[in-house]
């Protein structure tokens, strides 16, 4: 039966469990696909034509476990790949951007916002081009932040080269006055402690996998597509390569353990 599927994240890498965790939360009796590709991480540094190549390939792995809908976790696939993906799946398919350009839109108060990212989220300008499009009148101000990936793959939280480097990047914006900052990439909320020092105690940060789970919730409403069941939801976990220190980081972005991890074969996923 529809409703029973499970629902399918996928994610350039392992960032994207920000969002499951988000989403475990908003619909706990859910159960989870999660496919990250880890194999070909990063995205955010590669062209529009490869992302969107890998995009499909990792929505067809999610089709292939048979899920009732898919959450695009990663916010460069999002900024470039979305309309790409909904042509082509007949499941209702979420991403970042819309939900996240909407709470930063309800949230300003003086119509001055930040847009953080990588390099692919922020040159594509899909988060002020979703502003600008419900509020022509709000000033946006986007950066990309690059190595926050990185720093945050290392768990670097509370790091004095996480402080220097987020300064550098930030200044600009604190700079610019804003008082909303959009986390535009799967890995920054985990860095959200230094980031929100950087960039001022009074910037209000907005979490865009927060805003997606919510609208996970509503599209699930509006197909009539929630899971009878009461238990709490499964989760499995798929990778195209297991990194060293995958389950540690796995483990920091969900705040729990994480038992099975299963590898696939890229040329499976590129069939
Ligand atoms: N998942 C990516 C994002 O949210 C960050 C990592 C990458 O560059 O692939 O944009």
């Amino acid at each position: 039966m529809e409703k029973e599927k499970p629902i399918g994240v996928f994610d350039s890498g392992i960032g994207g469990l920000t969002v499951v965790k988000r989403l475990a939360s908003v619909l706990p009796e859910e159960n989870i696909v999660y496919f990250g590709d880890t194999a070909r991480v990063p995205y955010g540094s590669k062209s529009n034509s490869t992302v969107i190549e890998y995009a499909l390939q990792d929505a067809r792995f999610l089709m292939s476990k048979n899920v009732k809908a898919i959450v695009v976790a990663c916010n460069t696939v999002s900024s470039v790949a979305l309309n790409e993906l909904k042509k082509n799946f007949d499941v209702p398919i979420i991403g970042m951007i819309e939900p996240g350009s909407n709470t930063a839109i309800n949230s300003t108060k003086n119509g001055r916002i930040g847009i953080i990212g990588t390099r692919a989220t922020i040159n594509n300008k899909a988060y002020s081009a979703e502003i600008k499009k419900t509020n022509p009148n709000l000033h946006v101000y986007e950066k990309a932040c690059p190595l926050f990936v990185p720093l945050a793959e290392e768990g670097w939280v509370d790091h004095e080269a996480t402080r220097l480097i987020a300064h550098e990047y930030l200044d600009e914006l604190r700079r610019e006055g804003i008082d909303t900052l959009v986390l535009g990439c799967t890995h920054y909320p985990i860095l959200a402690d230094v980031i929100q020092e950087a960039a001022g105690k009074d910037v209000q940060l907005i979490d865009s996998g927060v805003a997606s789970a919510e609208l996970v919730k509503q599209e699930l409403d509006r197909f009539n597509l929630h899971t009878n069941r009461f238990a709490v939801g499964n989760q499995e976990f798929y990778v195209s390569d297991i990194p060293a220190k995958f389950k540690e980081i796995a483990e920091l972005f969900l705040s729990k353990p994480v038992k099975h991890v299963t590898k696939i074969d890229l040329e499976e996923l590129t069939a």
